[in-house]
């Protein structure tokens, strides 16, 4: 179903077409509201509550179960991906000479943790791209092989906007025992995603792009056959009966059940976790394919308007329903973006290509200031 334009729920002034959600997200005028009720919490704190502590990050954790097929005992509450993919690594052995496998400019949060973990153990990094007319997925699917330890990968390039067939790519995976690891900080509240489908054995996702949040909160994903490792952080939230505080030292080795093992400390951030709660809320409501299904009509219509004025995404993988990344033109000026927010268009320049990332609040006044302002740039 095509969703109505929903500008009306967020603060983004008539004058500004913002473009950027890959970016960072304007926080929904709810979610703000949440927010503001969280903080208060803080100047009155005996109105604070076991409710804070503990029942609002399991109404989280089950607004992702329903989010991705998931469970909610399989998430952890953490501060960012780069956090997450940290917990994955303490809890990962690579044998010595097995490959690693990322794409070829992968975000350094997903890139980063694996350098250390290969040095630590002698497995190699393969940085894939793929060949002149052959897509990401292709180039996937022809990179893993015996020796193929870990698949370190996003559901959508976080530069090109291509979109990855990771149903394809977690079977060859399993087919071959190598472990699939995801970062859905481009795709999740935006693409549908199912761990029933990829069956993937974790992923992590920041919360700030698609899922419309808040900065500094996410999640992590560890598929039930990892429930068992250990967190990053020794905290007392994630201990077995913590929620008896006249009992915390009656100290234990036993974890939480689950996933929640991994969370971080001081999870139950009063003032973030309720804004959380009510973007995700939010996108529940729309539901994910009618987010999707809106913002290819929002992608598409762009993608005509820049096609006028000379810009192609010039890909052979399918894109993604929530990117438009455009090839700069080898004449194009060196000020893009300064021309651009000086007529109110927000979007991002990465590497040789412009990023434009819309949501549901794009009007018909945003596609006819793009096209303008296309227009008196190129
Ligand atoms: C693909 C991707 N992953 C992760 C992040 C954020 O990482 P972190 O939460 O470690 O700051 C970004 C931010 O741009 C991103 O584009």
């Amino acid at each position: 179903m095509n969703l109505p334009c929903q500008r009306d729920k967020f603060e983004i002034p008539e004058a500004i077409t913002y473009l950027d959600c890959a970016y960072m997200s304007p926080l929904p005028r709810k979610t703000i509201l949440a927010g503001r009720v969280g903080l208060q919490k803080k100047a009155q704190p005996w109105t604070i509550t076991g409710d804070d502590f503990f029942d609002l990050s399991e109404r989280l954790r089950a607004q992702m179960a329903e989010l991705t097929h998931a469970k909610a005992g399989d998430f952890a509450l953490v501060p960012s991906v780069s956090y997450g993919m940290a917990v994955i690594a303490k809890n990962l052995e690579l044998p010595e000479g097995s490959k690693v496998l990322i794409l070829d400019r992968q975000f350094p949060s997903n890139v980063y943790p694996w350098r250390d973990l290969a040095t630590r153990t002698g497995a190699e990094i393969i940085h894939i791209s793929p060949e002149a007319g052959h897509s990401w997925t292709e180039a996937v699917l022809a990179a893993i092989d015996g020796e193929t330890a870990l698949l370190a990968l996003p559901q959508v390039h976080w530069i090109e906007g291509a979109e990855l067939d990771l149903i394809a790519i977690g079977k060859k995976a399993r087919a071959n025992g190598a472990l699939l690891v995801l970062d859905l900080t481009q795709s999740l509240g935006a693409v549908p995603f199912s761990v029933t489908a990829v069956d993937p054995d974790y992923f992590v996702v920041a919360n700030y792009k698609w899922l419309l949040g808040p900065y500094s909160t996410g999640f992590l994903y560890a598929a039930p056959r990892h429930q068992s490792g250990q967190p990053l952080e020794q905290c007392w939230q994630s201990r077995f009966g913590s929620e008896n505080f006249a009992e915390l030292t009656q100290y234990t080795d036993q974890l939480a059940a689950g996933a929640r093992r991994y969370d971080m400390g001081e999870r139950s951030n009063f003032a973030l976790l309720p804004a959380v709660e009510a973007s995700l809320a939010q996108l529940l409501e729309w539901g994910v394919e009618n987010i999707e299904h809106s913002l290819r009509n929002i992608t598409d219509q762009l993608a005509s308007i820049a096609a006028k004025h000379g810009l192609q995404p010039d890909m052979a993988s399918p894109r993604a329903a929530n990117y438009l990344s455009l090839k700069v033109p080898t004449d194009a000026p060196s000020d893009i973006l300064q021309q651009a927010r000086a007529a109110g268009l927000y979007f991002s320049h990465r590497g040789d290509r412009l990023r434009i990332t819309p949501h549901l609040w794009v009007n018909q006044q945003d596609l006819h200031r793009f096209d303008q302002t296309l227009g008196n740039i190129f």
